[in-house]
Protein backbone atom coordinates (compact mmCIF):
# COMPACT_ATOMS: atom_id res chain seq x y z
CA UNK A 1 0.00 0.00 0.00
CA UNK A 2 1.58 3.16 -0.99
CA UNK A 3 2.17 5.72 1.69
CA UNK A 4 -0.90 8.74 1.71
CA UNK A 5 0.97 11.48 0.00
CA UNK A 6 -1.80 14.23 -0.14
CA UNK A 7 0.36 16.20 -2.53
CA UNK A 8 0.11 13.15 -5.27
CA UNK A 9 -2.94 12.69 -4.91
CA UNK A 10 -4.49 16.40 -5.15
CA UNK A 11 -2.42 16.10 -8.41
CA UNK A 12 -4.42 13.23 -9.41
CA UNK A 13 -7.40 15.71 -9.08
CA UNK A 14 -7.15 18.67 -11.52
CA UNK A 15 -10.25 20.07 -10.96
CA UNK A 16 -8.67 21.18 -7.30
CA UNK A 17 -6.08 23.27 -9.25
CA UNK A 18 -8.04 27.21 -10.04
CA UNK A 19 -8.83 30.14 -8.24
CA UNK A 20 -12.51 31.58 -7.11
CA UNK A 21 -12.79 34.96 -7.26
CA UNK A 22 -8.55 35.15 -7.22
CA UNK A 23 -8.99 32.70 -4.27
CA UNK A 24 -7.77 29.04 -4.14
CA UNK A 25 -10.75 26.50 -4.51
CA UNK A 26 -11.38 24.78 -1.18
CA UNK A 27 -13.22 22.06 -2.39
CA UNK A 28 -15.71 21.19 0.70
CA UNK A 29 -19.03 19.64 -0.98
CA UNK A 30 -18.16 16.45 -1.11
CA UNK A 31 -21.10 15.01 0.77
CA UNK A 32 -23.19 16.39 -2.32
CA UNK A 33 -21.23 15.03 -4.94
CA UNK A 34 -17.04 13.83 -4.86
CA UNK A 35 -14.15 15.02 -7.28
CA UNK A 36 -12.93 12.46 -9.83
CA UNK A 37 -9.37 11.70 -10.37
CA UNK A 38 -7.76 11.28 -13.60
CA UNK A 39 -7.78 7.56 -13.34
CA UNK A 40 -11.13 7.52 -13.52
CA UNK A 41 -11.90 10.33 -16.46
CA UNK A 42 -9.31 8.30 -18.50
CA UNK A 43 -11.01 5.58 -17.93
CA UNK A 44 -14.41 6.70 -19.14
CA UNK A 45 -12.55 8.28 -22.01
CA UNK A 46 -10.82 5.15 -23.06
CA UNK A 47 -13.98 3.59 -23.42
CA UNK A 48 -15.56 5.57 -25.41
CA UNK A 49 -12.41 6.11 -27.66
CA UNK A 50 -11.85 2.18 -28.11
CA UNK A 51 -14.75 0.38 -26.62
CA UNK A 52 -17.92 1.51 -27.26
CA UNK A 53 -20.51 -0.41 -27.86
CA UNK A 54 -23.74 -2.24 -26.25
CA UNK A 55 -23.00 -4.50 -23.15
CA UNK A 56 -24.48 -8.30 -23.69
CA UNK A 57 -25.52 -8.18 -27.35
CA UNK A 58 -23.02 -8.06 -29.56
CA UNK A 59 -20.63 -10.79 -30.76
CA UNK A 60 -18.52 -8.11 -32.16
CA UNK A 61 -15.03 -7.43 -30.21
CA UNK A 62 -15.87 -3.82 -29.36
CA UNK A 63 -19.08 -5.08 -27.65
CA UNK A 64 -16.93 -8.12 -26.10
CA UNK A 65 -14.37 -5.50 -24.85
CA UNK A 66 -17.25 -3.60 -23.09
CA UNK A 67 -18.84 -6.45 -21.67
CA UNK A 68 -16.10 -7.30 -20.25
CA UNK A 69 -15.35 -3.79 -19.00
CA UNK A 70 -18.49 -3.35 -17.40
CA UNK A 71 -19.15 -7.13 -15.81
CA UNK A 72 -15.12 -6.19 -13.88
CA UNK A 73 -16.78 -3.29 -12.90
CA UNK A 74 -19.42 -5.18 -10.94
CA UNK A 75 -16.80 -7.91 -9.96
CA UNK A 76 -14.57 -4.66 -8.42
CA UNK A 77 -18.11 -3.46 -6.72
CA UNK A 78 -18.87 -7.09 -5.22
CA UNK A 79 -14.87 -7.17 -3.37
CA UNK A 80 -15.31 -3.67 -2.53
CA UNK A 81 -18.05 -4.24 -0.24
CA UNK A 82 -17.16 -7.66 -0.04
CA UNK A 83 -20.32 -9.58 -1.41
CA UNK A 84 -20.79 -13.39 -1.94
CA UNK A 85 -21.63 -13.04 -5.70
CA UNK A 86 -21.72 -10.70 -8.82
CA UNK A 87 -25.19 -12.04 -8.69
CA UNK A 88 -25.62 -9.89 -5.84
CA UNK A 89 -24.40 -6.68 -7.26
CA UNK A 90 -27.38 -4.27 -9.49
CA UNK A 91 -26.43 -1.52 -11.37
CA UNK A 92 -28.73 1.50 -10.83
CA UNK A 93 -28.58 5.30 -11.14
CA UNK A 94 -27.80 5.48 -8.13
CA UNK A 95 -28.63 5.40 -3.74
CA UNK A 96 -32.40 6.67 -4.75
CA UNK A 97 -33.09 4.00 -7.49
CA UNK A 98 -31.86 1.51 -5.75
CA UNK A 99 -34.26 2.23 -2.45
CA UNK A 100 -37.20 2.79 -4.93
CA UNK A 101 -36.18 -1.07 -6.38
CA UNK A 102 -36.76 -2.38 -3.19
CA UNK A 103 -39.31 -0.69 -1.66
CA UNK A 104 -41.59 -1.80 -5.00
CA UNK A 105 -40.21 -4.80 -5.85
CA UNK A 106 -39.26 -6.17 -2.29
CA UNK A 107 -41.06 -4.52 0.21
CA UNK A 108 -44.74 -3.64 -1.38
CA UNK A 109 -45.47 -7.27 -2.84
CA UNK A 110 -45.89 -8.23 0.82
CA UNK A 111 -47.01 -5.06 2.92
CA UNK A 112 -50.94 -4.43 3.77
CA UNK A 113 -52.80 -2.16 5.84
CA UNK A 114 -51.63 -1.81 9.04
CA UNK A 115 -48.17 -2.88 8.62
CA UNK A 116 -45.46 -1.05 9.20
CA UNK A 117 -42.12 0.18 7.72
CA UNK A 118 -39.00 1.68 9.84
CA UNK A 119 -37.02 4.65 9.21
CA UNK A 120 -35.07 7.13 11.48
CA UNK A 121 -35.46 10.57 11.98
CA UNK A 122 -32.44 11.49 10.35
CA UNK A 123 -33.08 9.92 6.80
CA UNK A 124 -31.83 11.59 3.34
CA UNK A 125 -35.31 11.98 1.67
CA UNK A 126 -34.23 9.30 -0.52
CA UNK A 127 -35.01 7.03 1.97
CA UNK A 128 -38.47 8.56 3.42
CA UNK A 129 -40.27 9.29 0.04
CA UNK A 130 -40.22 6.06 -1.43
CA UNK A 131 -41.68 4.34 1.70
CA UNK A 132 -44.06 7.30 2.29
CA UNK A 133 -45.57 6.55 -1.51
CA UNK A 134 -45.12 2.32 -0.64
CA UNK A 135 -47.34 3.37 2.47
CA UNK A 136 -50.09 5.27 -0.03
CA UNK A 137 -49.81 3.02 -2.14
CA UNK A 138 -50.54 -0.23 0.36
CA UNK A 139 -52.15 1.72 4.06
CA UNK A 140 -49.18 1.01 5.85
CA UNK A 141 -47.80 3.19 8.44
CA UNK A 142 -44.62 5.18 9.01
CA UNK A 143 -42.34 4.77 11.77
CA UNK A 144 -39.26 7.06 12.72
CA UNK A 145 -36.88 5.87 14.96
CA UNK A 146 -36.60 9.49 17.36
CA UNK A 147 -33.35 11.08 17.55
CA UNK A 148 -31.17 13.28 20.31
CA UNK A 149 -30.01 16.93 20.45
CA UNK A 150 -26.38 16.00 19.58
CA UNK A 151 -28.25 13.93 16.30
CA UNK A 152 -27.99 10.46 17.36
CA UNK A 153 -30.41 7.55 17.17
CA UNK A 154 -32.33 7.82 20.40
CA UNK A 155 -33.06 3.70 20.89
CA UNK A 156 -34.43 3.42 24.05
CA UNK A 157 -37.59 2.84 22.59
CA UNK A 158 -36.56 0.38 19.37
CA UNK A 159 -37.45 -3.02 21.04
CA UNK A 160 -41.27 -1.21 20.99
CA UNK A 161 -40.50 0.13 17.52
CA UNK A 162 -39.72 -3.23 16.29
CA UNK A 163 -42.74 -5.21 15.74
CA UNK A 164 -44.36 -7.86 14.43
CA UNK A 165 -45.56 -5.37 11.93
CA UNK A 166 -42.41 -4.15 10.77
CA UNK A 167 -42.25 -4.97 7.03
CA UNK A 168 -38.44 -3.75 6.39
CA UNK A 169 -36.32 -1.69 8.60
CA UNK A 170 -34.44 0.91 6.30
CA UNK A 171 -31.87 2.72 7.93
CA UNK A 172 -28.44 5.06 6.55
CA UNK A 173 -25.24 4.23 7.92
CA UNK A 174 -23.90 8.42 8.08
CA UNK A 175 -26.10 11.17 8.28
CA UNK A 176 -25.61 13.26 4.82
CA UNK A 177 -26.48 16.30 7.54
CA UNK A 178 -25.10 15.72 10.44
CA UNK A 179 -22.24 13.34 10.20
CA UNK A 180 -23.64 10.68 12.78
CA UNK A 181 -22.27 7.24 11.95
CA UNK A 182 -25.30 5.04 13.14
CA UNK A 183 -24.71 1.26 14.34
CA UNK A 184 -26.57 -0.47 11.91
CA UNK A 185 -25.03 -3.69 12.31
CA UNK A 186 -26.55 -4.00 16.18
CA UNK A 187 -29.77 -2.60 14.71
CA UNK A 188 -29.56 -5.42 11.90
CA UNK A 189 -29.34 -7.86 14.78
CA UNK A 190 -31.92 -6.47 16.74
CA UNK A 191 -34.23 -6.84 13.55
CA UNK A 192 -33.37 -9.93 12.56
CA UNK A 193 -33.60 -11.02 15.90
CA UNK A 194 -37.44 -10.07 15.09
CA UNK A 195 -37.07 -11.56 10.93
CA UNK A 196 -37.74 -8.18 9.95
CA UNK A 197 -35.29 -7.37 6.86
CA UNK A 198 -32.90 -4.72 6.77
CA UNK A 199 -31.62 -1.60 3.88
CA UNK A 200 -28.89 -0.02 4.66
CA UNK A 201 -27.98 3.48 2.83
CA UNK A 202 -24.86 3.63 2.84
CA UNK A 203 -24.42 6.85 0.27
CA UNK A 204 -22.30 8.65 2.88
CA UNK A 205 -20.78 5.90 4.09
CA UNK A 206 -18.93 4.40 0.94
CA UNK A 207 -16.63 7.37 0.75
CA UNK A 208 -15.61 6.79 3.61
CA UNK A 209 -15.70 3.58 5.72
CA UNK A 210 -14.95 0.48 4.83
CA UNK A 211 -17.89 -1.50 4.61
CA UNK A 212 -18.28 -5.49 4.41
CA UNK A 213 -21.98 -6.97 4.09
CA UNK A 214 -21.58 -10.08 5.19
CA UNK A 215 -20.40 -8.97 8.37
CA UNK A 216 -23.00 -6.54 8.65
CA UNK A 217 -25.56 -9.03 7.57
CA UNK A 218 -27.60 -6.77 6.18
CA UNK A 219 -30.90 -7.78 3.46
CA UNK A 220 -29.77 -4.64 1.18
CA UNK A 221 -27.43 -2.45 0.67
CA UNK A 222 -27.51 0.89 -1.65
CA UNK A 223 -24.73 3.43 -2.41
CA UNK A 224 -24.06 6.06 -5.43
CA UNK A 225 -20.83 6.26 -7.37
CA UNK A 226 -20.74 10.05 -7.50
CA UNK A 227 -20.24 10.57 -3.84
CA UNK A 228 -17.17 7.84 -3.79
CA UNK A 229 -15.27 9.52 -6.58
CA UNK A 230 -17.15 8.15 -9.76
CA UNK A 231 -19.34 9.27 -12.12
CA UNK A 232 -23.50 11.15 -11.44
CA UNK A 233 -25.52 8.57 -12.48
CA UNK A 234 -24.72 5.06 -11.81
CA UNK A 235 -24.30 3.03 -8.32
CA UNK A 236 -25.24 0.28 -7.21
CA UNK A 237 -27.47 -2.00 -5.02
CA UNK A 238 -26.99 -4.68 -3.07
CA UNK A 239 -29.15 -7.76 -1.88
CA UNK A 240 -28.67 -11.19 -0.90
CA UNK A 241 -29.12 -13.29 -3.55
CA UNK A 242 -32.17 -15.85 -2.10
CA UNK A 243 -34.03 -12.26 -1.75
CA UNK A 244 -32.86 -11.02 -4.98
CA UNK A 245 -34.11 -14.28 -6.79
CA UNK A 246 -37.82 -14.32 -5.18
CA UNK A 247 -38.30 -10.36 -6.25
CA UNK A 248 -40.11 -9.85 -9.00
CA UNK A 249 -38.58 -7.20 -12.10
CA UNK A 250 -38.95 -3.71 -11.49
CA UNK A 251 -38.98 -2.38 -15.10
CA UNK A 252 -39.49 -4.33 -17.97
CA UNK A 253 -37.18 -3.60 -20.86
CA UNK A 254 -34.25 -5.22 -22.71
CA UNK A 255 -31.43 -7.67 -21.25
CA UNK A 256 -33.84 -8.42 -18.33
CA UNK A 257 -35.36 -10.77 -20.42
CA UNK A 258 -34.29 -14.77 -21.69
CA UNK A 259 -37.35 -14.70 -23.85
CA UNK A 260 -40.17 -12.29 -25.42
CA UNK A 261 -43.43 -13.42 -26.63
CA UNK A 262 -46.90 -11.85 -26.55
CA UNK A 263 -48.08 -15.07 -24.20
CA UNK A 264 -44.95 -15.06 -21.52
CA UNK A 265 -41.76 -13.44 -20.97
CA UNK A 266 -39.01 -15.44 -18.81
CA UNK A 267 -36.85 -12.98 -17.04
CA UNK A 268 -33.30 -13.23 -17.31
CA UNK A 269 -31.07 -14.59 -14.27
CA UNK A 270 -29.82 -12.28 -11.33
CA UNK A 271 -28.32 -9.27 -11.97
CA UNK A 272 -29.62 -8.75 -15.22
CA UNK A 273 -33.56 -9.21 -14.05
CA UNK A 274 -32.71 -5.94 -12.66
CA UNK A 275 -31.00 -4.14 -15.36
CA UNK A 276 -33.53 -3.39 -17.87
CA UNK A 277 -32.17 -1.36 -20.80
CA UNK A 278 -28.91 -0.28 -21.75
CA UNK A 279 -27.68 0.61 -18.73
CA UNK A 280 -25.15 3.04 -17.80
CA UNK A 281 -21.65 1.44 -19.49
CA UNK A 282 -19.25 3.93 -18.98
CA UNK A 283 -20.54 5.14 -15.66
CA UNK A 284 -20.37 1.38 -14.46
CA UNK A 285 -16.47 1.42 -15.80
CA UNK A 286 -16.09 4.42 -14.09
CA UNK A 287 -17.06 3.15 -10.84
CA UNK A 288 -14.90 0.15 -11.17
CA UNK A 289 -11.79 2.84 -11.40
CA UNK A 290 -12.81 4.87 -8.48
CA UNK A 291 -13.03 1.54 -6.75
CA UNK A 292 -9.20 0.51 -7.95
CA UNK A 293 -8.43 4.48 -6.87
CA UNK A 294 -9.66 4.41 -3.32
CA UNK A 295 -8.06 0.54 -3.28
CA UNK A 296 -4.98 1.54 -4.31
CA UNK A 297 -4.10 3.95 -1.00
CA UNK A 298 -6.20 2.24 1.06
CA UNK A 299 -9.53 3.18 2.26
CA UNK A 300 -8.58 2.87 5.74
CA UNK A 301 -5.68 5.73 4.96
CA UNK A 302 -8.29 7.85 3.39
CA UNK A 303 -10.81 7.63 6.19
CA UNK A 304 -7.88 8.48 8.70
CA UNK A 305 -6.76 11.77 6.97
CA UNK A 306 -10.55 12.69 6.78
CA UNK A 307 -11.37 11.83 10.33
CA UNK A 308 -8.36 14.07 11.28
CA UNK A 309 -9.77 16.79 9.04
CA UNK A 310 -12.86 16.21 10.76
CA UNK A 311 -11.38 16.91 14.08
CA UNK A 312 -9.29 19.82 13.44
CA UNK A 313 -12.56 21.63 11.63
CA UNK A 314 -14.17 20.55 14.37
CA UNK A 315 -11.96 22.17 16.92
CA UNK A 316 -11.52 25.37 15.24
CA UNK A 317 -15.25 26.03 14.67
CA UNK A 318 -16.38 24.94 18.21
CA UNK A 319 -14.00 27.37 19.44
CA UNK A 320 -15.33 30.44 17.45
CA UNK A 321 -17.43 32.87 19.29
CA UNK A 322 -21.32 32.94 17.23
CA UNK A 323 -21.10 29.42 15.87
CA UNK A 324 -23.10 26.67 16.47
CA UNK A 325 -22.72 23.40 15.31
CA UNK A 326 -25.14 20.93 14.18
CA UNK A 327 -24.55 17.62 14.72
CA UNK A 328 -21.95 16.54 17.83
CA UNK A 329 -22.46 12.55 17.74
CA UNK A 330 -19.83 10.72 19.19
CA UNK A 331 -18.87 8.84 16.39
CA UNK A 332 -19.33 11.13 12.77
CA UNK A 333 -17.51 11.00 9.48
CA UNK A 334 -16.55 13.59 7.14
CA UNK A 335 -19.84 15.99 7.49
CA UNK A 336 -19.50 19.32 9.79
CA UNK A 337 -23.26 21.04 9.75
CA UNK A 338 -23.18 24.56 11.54
CA UNK A 339 -24.26 27.86 11.61
CA UNK A 340 -23.20 31.39 12.16
CA UNK A 341 -25.29 33.42 14.81
CA UNK A 342 -27.64 36.46 12.77
CA UNK A 343 -26.68 34.82 9.22
CA UNK A 344 -29.21 33.20 7.12
CA UNK A 345 -26.98 29.93 6.03
CA UNK A 346 -27.47 30.81 2.59
CA UNK A 347 -25.76 34.48 3.08
CA UNK A 348 -22.98 32.31 4.60
CA UNK A 349 -22.81 29.89 1.64
CA UNK A 350 -22.70 33.15 -0.89
CA UNK A 351 -19.56 34.86 1.14
CA UNK A 352 -17.77 32.19 1.48
CA UNK A 353 -17.48 31.42 -2.52
CA UNK A 354 -16.46 34.89 -2.55
CA UNK A 355 -13.79 33.16 -0.41
CA UNK A 356 -12.98 30.24 -3.01
CA UNK A 357 -14.79 27.96 -0.54
CA UNK A 358 -17.28 25.57 -1.98
CA UNK A 359 -19.72 24.57 0.88
CA UNK A 360 -23.57 23.31 0.61
CA UNK A 361 -26.04 25.67 2.36
CA UNK A 362 -29.47 24.62 2.67
CA UNK A 363 -31.75 21.51 4.50
CA UNK A 364 -29.36 18.84 2.82
CA UNK A 365 -32.35 16.97 1.57
CA UNK A 366 -32.98 16.22 5.39
CA UNK A 367 -36.08 18.54 6.00
CA UNK A 368 -37.15 16.71 9.44
CA UNK A 369 -33.72 16.97 10.85
CA UNK A 370 -33.82 20.64 10.44
CA UNK A 371 -37.73 20.91 11.26
CA UNK A 372 -36.29 18.49 14.53
CA UNK A 373 -33.44 21.55 15.45
CA UNK A 374 -36.02 24.45 14.80
CA UNK A 375 -33.46 25.70 12.28
CA UNK A 376 -34.91 26.35 8.14
CA UNK A 377 -30.96 24.88 6.95
CA UNK A 378 -27.87 24.60 7.75
CA UNK A 379 -24.39 25.52 6.56
CA UNK A 380 -22.28 22.27 5.80
CA UNK A 381 -18.46 21.78 5.16
CA UNK A 382 -17.89 17.62 4.44
CA UNK A 383 -14.69 16.40 3.80
CA UNK A 384 -12.78 13.60 1.28
CA UNK A 385 -9.53 12.89 1.48
CA UNK A 386 -8.20 15.11 -1.13
CA UNK A 387 -8.88 18.30 1.33
CA UNK A 388 -5.95 19.87 3.53
CA UNK A 389 -5.83 21.50 6.70
CA UNK A 390 -4.89 24.48 5.02
CA UNK A 391 -8.86 24.63 3.43
CA UNK A 392 -9.40 23.71 7.06
CA UNK A 393 -7.91 27.16 7.98
CA UNK A 394 -9.67 28.87 4.87
CA UNK A 395 -12.94 27.88 6.23
CA UNK A 396 -12.31 29.01 9.50
CA UNK A 397 -10.67 32.07 8.21
CA UNK A 398 -14.15 32.47 5.81
CA UNK A 399 -16.39 32.53 8.87
CA UNK A 400 -14.36 35.06 10.29
CA UNK A 401 -15.04 37.16 7.09
CA UNK A 402 -18.94 36.32 7.39
CA UNK A 403 -18.91 37.55 10.98
CA UNK A 404 -17.10 40.98 10.25
CA UNK A 405 -19.34 41.77 6.98
CA UNK A 406 -22.40 41.30 9.28
CA UNK A 407 -21.30 43.00 12.65
N1 LIG B 1 -27.54 14.02 -0.77
C1 LIG B 1 -26.66 15.05 -1.23
C2 LIG B 1 -26.22 15.97 -0.12
O1 LIG B 1 -26.24 15.58 1.01
C3 LIG B 1 -27.16 15.76 -2.40
O2 LIG B 1 -25.84 17.07 -0.39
Amino acid sequence: MAAFDIEAIRKDFPILDQLIYDKPLAYLDNAASSQKPVQVIEAIDHYYRKDNANVHRGVHRLSQRATDAYEASRTKVRDFINAKSDKEIVFVRGATEAINLVAQSFVRPQTKAGDEILISHMEHHANIVPWQMLCEQTGAKLRVIPMTEQGELDLTGIDDLLTEQTKILAIGQVSNALGTINPVKMLTEKAHAKNIPVLIDGAQAVPHLSVDVQDLDCDFYVFSGHKMFAPTGIGALYGKQALLEEMPPWQGGGDMILSVSFEHTQYNELPYKFEAGTPHIAGAIGLGAAIDYMQSIGVEKLAKHEHDLLDYATDKLSNMAGVRLIGTAQHKASVLSFLIEGVHPHDVGTIFDQQGVAIRTGHHCAQPVMQFFGIPATARASFAFYNTMDEVDALAAAVVKVQELFA
